[in-house]
């Protein structure tokens, strides 16, 4: 049976990658910081799917919990899902640097580390995938969070392209960019999503599937569904400056 190992596992999108994989016959390492949760969920996910889980606890913005994933990612996993991440409640200067920094260190210190550490092995065995979750964000401007995207997006092309000689197209790294989708993240960050139109909402089964399905393809930058592909396609045209003022209100309203 395959490996696959999801940072986040435990809400949202990682729940939804944890249970679809689960479904393909994949076993599970899933990570999270709430051990009772991720105890929950694996057994959820054994009973139903009969396949082999793991957990481990971890807070991808320690050096302990780092380090920890580290080591667990170098042996036997098949795909890698880099999906922990959150947004700090407020604009640039309304949240402690500490914040943000503890953000970088989530959505990027933990995903470069989290890679190096993982393709070796998927090099040697001549087979694998990583999935680092990012965000439409990405090709907006928005603050540290919108930065962080941005990174994990351009990280990934990078990686991608330095392996493709080593890897025969049978090791394949991408950056997903969903748009918004129902989880926990925006009540976690305390945001008042009110204004946020029907159509801009994403299922997170689908934005799986899409996954899922861009990565057998080969496909580096994954946007799920129509209506995000237009956009971002779109925004390549307008002025960043533009885009800056559209993306700085749609979505940051704060409770
Ligand atoms: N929802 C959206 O609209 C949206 C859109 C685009 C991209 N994304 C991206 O999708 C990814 C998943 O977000 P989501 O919407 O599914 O959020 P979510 O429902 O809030 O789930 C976040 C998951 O990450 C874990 N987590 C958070 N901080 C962590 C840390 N420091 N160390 C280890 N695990 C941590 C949480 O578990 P614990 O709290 O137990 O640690 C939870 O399992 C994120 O990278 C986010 O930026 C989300």
């Amino acid at each position: 049976m395959p490996t696959a190992f999801i940072t986040g596992a435990t809400a949202g999108i990682g729940a939804a990658f944890a249970r679809r994989l689960a479904s393909d016959g994949f076993d599970l390492v899933l990570l999270a910081r709430d051990t009772e949760r991720l105890e929950r969920t694996a057994a959820e996910l054994r009973g139903k799917y009969a396949v082999r889980t793991e957990t481990l606890t971890a807070d991808l913005s320690t050096e302990e919990g780092l380090a920890a994933a580290e080591e667990r990612v170098r042996t036997d996993v098949d795909l890698l899902v880099n999906n922990a991440g959150f947004a700090n409640k407020g604009v640039f200067l309304d949240v402690p640097v500490s914040d943000e920094l503890t953000m970088l260190k989530v959505h990027c210190e933990a995903v470069l580390r989290l890679t190096h550490a993982v393709l070796p092995g998927m090099l040697e065995r001549g087979r694998g995938g990583v999935i680092n979750v990012s965000s439409v964000a990405a090709f907006a401007t928005r603050g540290t969070y919108g930065a962080s995207k941005a990174w994990a997006v351009n990280f990934s092309q990078g990686v991608a392209a330095d392996i493709r000689n080593r890897s025969h197209g049978k090791v394949r790294v991408m950056a997903l960019c969903p748009g918004f989708v129902h989880t926990e993240f925006h009540e976690r960050a305390q945001m008042d999503m009110s204004d946020v139109p029907g159509f801009m909402w994403l299922d997170k089964d689908d934005v799986v599937d899409a996954a899922l399905r861009d990565l057998r393809r080969g496909v580096q930058v994954s946007v799920p569904s129509p209506q995000y592909k237009a956009i971002v396609g779109v925004s390549r045209f307008i002025p960043r400056g533009l885009v800056a003022r559209m993306s700085s209100t749609t979505g940051r309203k704060y409770k």
